[in-house]
């Protein structure tokens, strides 16, 4: 406990070990949100960097009236990459008048954040539960209306500040219907759920926008529902990126036999998914050993891009009966922490060769006559470690819609890229040039898309340059 305080008080020391982001800017300065974290001396040691080796964030819902517990800051800063808030981007929390917007409480939990080197999730823009009084009580267009401009202001707000955002939060009916839940957004038409993502691509284009929800951890009815949507989703161009799974895990509803396999066949669909909100009840070996499971399952998964526990020590959970989480209430790590660390450490990360999606979608909707040829611009962010890195690279149209790019950058001495990743390379040492896929070669005006490679040495820190093809 003192050496975990003497670290949560040392934020200096704490902030020295996180390596600088390196993210060089060329061409068109059109403003890229490159947030992620990197791991150096302490890779290995703490979930962040044992996550961030192998490329994936480790994120915690955080509550903004705990940012003043030490103990509760220590663990955060010292073991996190990536935080949620856990009720202050909610409805009733941002708008609890209409057009009213008050973001102070969120505020504090993305500032502390950003101040200390973290990503930010953000949740949830539009959710059935937990919407203010004056929403309850509206239907129709005029809910449909609030809502848009509720996920607009929300998003826009945020702009450049949130990696991923779960756009709508819990849409479908639990048990084997494979319905829609029923409630007052879903009674303003089936649509809402299209409407909602295609407003958040519009306010914040470079976040992940994901559809979010529980019991779809393994394959049934509602999962089912979820996959039929995203499957739709990409096939009509609706802009989604990931899927959240949220991972609330107990006896009554353990980890499933086909977890990853659930999964997987999401990320088939040419989607990131994340795991949201996990918290497994339990404790002991039985916990350790589910979490164990839980880690390698994304480790296992290239589009498996990061995970979020639901809360930090056992007493700050929703369940806090349930002892669901990694650390107890006195802030010491419990048999599932190490259990989870082990996994990340010792968990095989397949190489991000990220097959192209099934039904290749492009990842804006096609224009209907061929766009004329503007640029782009690339930047580079390095998630670095001792003797390797992991590059995400994202691509930028300019001010006119491309039909491909070509990113060419330079590894310094004794580099070799290992892996690609939603992009073809030519070269694996030195000058190296990575080109689009069949899928994300065209963009349209300052649509984004990323590709990422891994490598063994150091990673390129000199200025790429970006030609659309
Ligand atoms: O802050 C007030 C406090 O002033 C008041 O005295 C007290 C009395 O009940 O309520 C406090 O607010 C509570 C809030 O959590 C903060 O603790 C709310 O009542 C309570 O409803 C709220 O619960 C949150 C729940 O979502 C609401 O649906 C949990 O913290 C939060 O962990 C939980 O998170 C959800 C995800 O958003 C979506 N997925 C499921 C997950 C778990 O339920």
């Amino acid at each position: 406990m003192d050496n975990m305080l003497a670290r949560a008080s040392g934020r200096p020391v704490a902030r020295s070990r996180r390596v600088a982001l390196a993210s060089v800017v060329v061409g068109l300065s059109v403003a890229a949100a490159t947030l992620a974290v990197a791991s150096g001396a302490n890779a290995g040691t703490t979930l962040g960097a044992s996550a961030a080796e192998k490329g994936r964030y480790f994120g915690a819902a955080v509550a903004a009236n705990k940012l003043s517990d030490t103990t509760y800051v220590g663990i955060l800063n010292r073991e996190f990459t990536s935080v949620t808030p856990e009720n202050e981007m909610k409805w009733d929390a941002t708008e609890p008048s209409q057009g009213q917007f008050t973001f102070a409480n969120a505020d504090r939990i993305v500032n502390h954040a950003r101040a200390n080197g973290m990503q930010v999730r953000g949740h949830a823009l539009a959710w059935h539960s937990q919407q203010p009084g004056w929403a309850q009580s509206l239907n129709g267009s005029a809910l449909r209306q609030a809502m848009v401009n509720h996920v607009t202001q929300v998003a826009t707000y945020y702009r450049g500040k949130i990696h991923s955002w779960d756009v709508v939060n819990e849409a479908f009916a639990d048990g084997g219907s494979g319905a829609r839940r029923d409630s007052n957004l879903q009674r303003t038409g089936d649509d809402w759920i299209e409407v909602a993502f295609r407003a958040a691509r519009a306010a914040d284009p470079a976040a992940k926008l994901c559809y979010n929800d529980y019991n779809t951890d393994g394959q049934n009815a509602k999962s089912n529902a979820v996959y039929a949507m995203v499957q739709d989703f990409k096939a009509r161009g609706v802009p989604i990126d990931c899927v959240g799974f949220q991972s609330h895990f107990n006896s009554a509803s353990p980890v499933p036999g086909d977890y990853q396999a659930n999964l997987q066949r999401f990320a088939n669909l040419g989607v990131d998914v994340q795991i949201t909100e996990l918290d497994i009840e339990g404790s002991g070996q039985t916990q350790a050993d589910n979490y164990g499971r839980v880690m390698r399952a994304c480790l296992a998964m290239t589009r498996c891009t990061g995970i979020t526990v639901w809360g930090i020590r056992d007493t700050d959970s929703w369940r806090a009966s349930g002892t669901p989480l990694l650390f107890y209430g006195s802030g010491n790590k419990k048999p599932a922490y190490t259990a989870t660390l082990d996994a990340l450490n010792g968990g095989t990360t397949p190489p991000p060769t990220t097959p192209p999606p099934t039904t290749p979608p492009p990842t804006t909707p096609p224009p209907t006559t061929p766009p004329p040829t503007g640029g782009c611009a690339a930047t580079v962010s390095l998630n670095s470690w001792n003797g390797g890195f992991v590059a995400t690279v994202r691509v930028t149209a300019g001010s006119a819609a491309i039909n491909g790019w070509a990113v060419a950058l330079t590894l310094p001495g004794g580099a070799t890229v290992t892996n690609t990743w939603n992009a073809r390379g030519s070269g694996t040492s030195g000058a190296v040039t990575f080109r689009n896929v069949d899928y994300n070669g065209r963009l349209s005006a300052g649509a984004t898309t990323e590709f990422g490679f891994q490598g063994t040495g150091t990673g390129p820190t000199g200025t790429p340059t970006c030609t659309a093809t």
